[in-house]
């Protein structure tokens, strides 16, 4: 291997230009050339890239957001994107591809390693945190920390006035932002799509709140639950018991900012591992952290095997919500 490539593909978070730094300056390390390729695979296709020096990633390892864009290129799920960014590849003399992004760009990664013969790695980075194979994703420490913050803020406000915050945080179709930070948080009830929701239940645990003496709660609402977003929930809520209440949802705020530490380390080391296995001729995997040890995985774990959450989080955040 003389040549690899690397990408930021699908939603962004914080941590990616710590990988990104890992990449480049392990790779430099290694006598490798490391090209970037700008947006994700639309870059790759439209044959948007640029030669990386070490002096390209000075002073990147603390800040949001990808040097290199990313982009959500649904022209890259057809064959004729895919040729498009094969020729590119091989034009280029490129030997292997690095992707990081969440599981859809694994997908994509999976393709190019099996369709089309290109070596690939990829490193799992989405606050979502739903990708098999790895403890944690890059970003979902990061996004925890952000909503943990709006959350702490919203608890000023809703004690001051005695009012219900519901407060809708991201995920997709999981909860691991809502159960992580809401238990940091000592909220008063948290809904993923992981667990059921019922209302009912959670408008007696209200009530039983108030009668004990509490004049304010937070719920906190993963985007996927099944019983509605934040608004439809606090409109279910209100209707049957009557509570003031506000809603916050704090959306793309948990994709941006300074990476925390725990981001920074998992990124650096990930990034470094990949180039290693890349190196060693390993292709068509994922690099994870599990148990504190660096893992790989086969890139298809990604959207096979659906990451499991820990409800007994979820059942400890109820006994301490008092
Ligand atoms: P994430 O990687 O954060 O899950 P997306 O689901 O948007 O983000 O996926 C990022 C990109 O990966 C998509 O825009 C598309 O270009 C590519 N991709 C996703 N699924 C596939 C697929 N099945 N085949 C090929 N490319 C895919
Ligand atoms: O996958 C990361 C994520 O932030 C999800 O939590 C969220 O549902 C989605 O991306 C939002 O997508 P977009 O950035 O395209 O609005």
């Amino acid at each position: 291997m003389e040549k690899l490539a690397v990408l930021t593909s699908g939603g962004d978070c914080p941590g990616l230009n710590a990988c990104i730094r890992a990449v480049v300056r392990k790779s430099i390390h290694e006598g490798l050339k490391v090209v970037g390729v700008r947006r994700g695979f639309a870059g790759l296709m439209e044959r948007d890239i640029l030669n990386l020096e070490s002096s390209s990633v000075s002073g990147v390892i603390h800040q949001g957001g990808t040097i290199l864009r990313t982009a959500r290129s649904p022209l890259f799920k057809t064959k004729e994107g895919q040729k498009k960014a094969f020729e590119t590849v091989k034009s280029l003399g490129i030997q292997g591809l690095i992707v990081i992004g969440g599981d859809g760009s694994f997908r994509g990664a999976y393709t190019l390693d099996k369709d089309w013969d290109i070596p690939t790695i990829g490193i799992p980075a989405t606050i979502d945190n739903d990708i098999t194979g790895s403890d944690f994703a890059i970003g979902f420490a990061s996004a925890v920390n952000t909503a943990l913050e709006g959350i702490d803020r919203i608890r000023d406000t809703a004690t001051s006035h005695d009012r219900l915050f519901i407060v809708e945080v991201m995920g997709r179709a999981s909860g691991f932002i809502a159960l992580w930070a809401g238990l940091a948080g000592g909220v008063e009830d948290i809904l993923i799509p992981e667990r059921k929701t019922d209302l009912d239940e959670v408008c007696q645990k209200l009530e039983k709140g108030r009668q004990e003496g509490k004049t304010s709660s937070i719920i906190v609402v993963a985007e996927g639950d099944e019983a509605g977003d934040a608004f439809e929930i606090g409109n279910k809520i209100k209707k049957k018991i009557g509570y003031e209440i506000r809603v916050v949802v704090l959306g793309h705020l948990q994709r941006g900012g300074s990476p925390v530490a725990l981001d920074r380390i998992l990124a650096t080391r990930l990034g470094s591992a990949a180039v290693d296995f890349l190196m060693e001729g390993q292709r068509g995997k994922m690099v994870g952290l599990v148990s504190d040890k660096i893992k790989i995985f086969p890139l298809e774990y990604a959207w096979k095997k659906k990451k499991e959450i820990d409800l007994g989080f979820y059942h400890l955040s109820q006994i301490l919500a008092g």
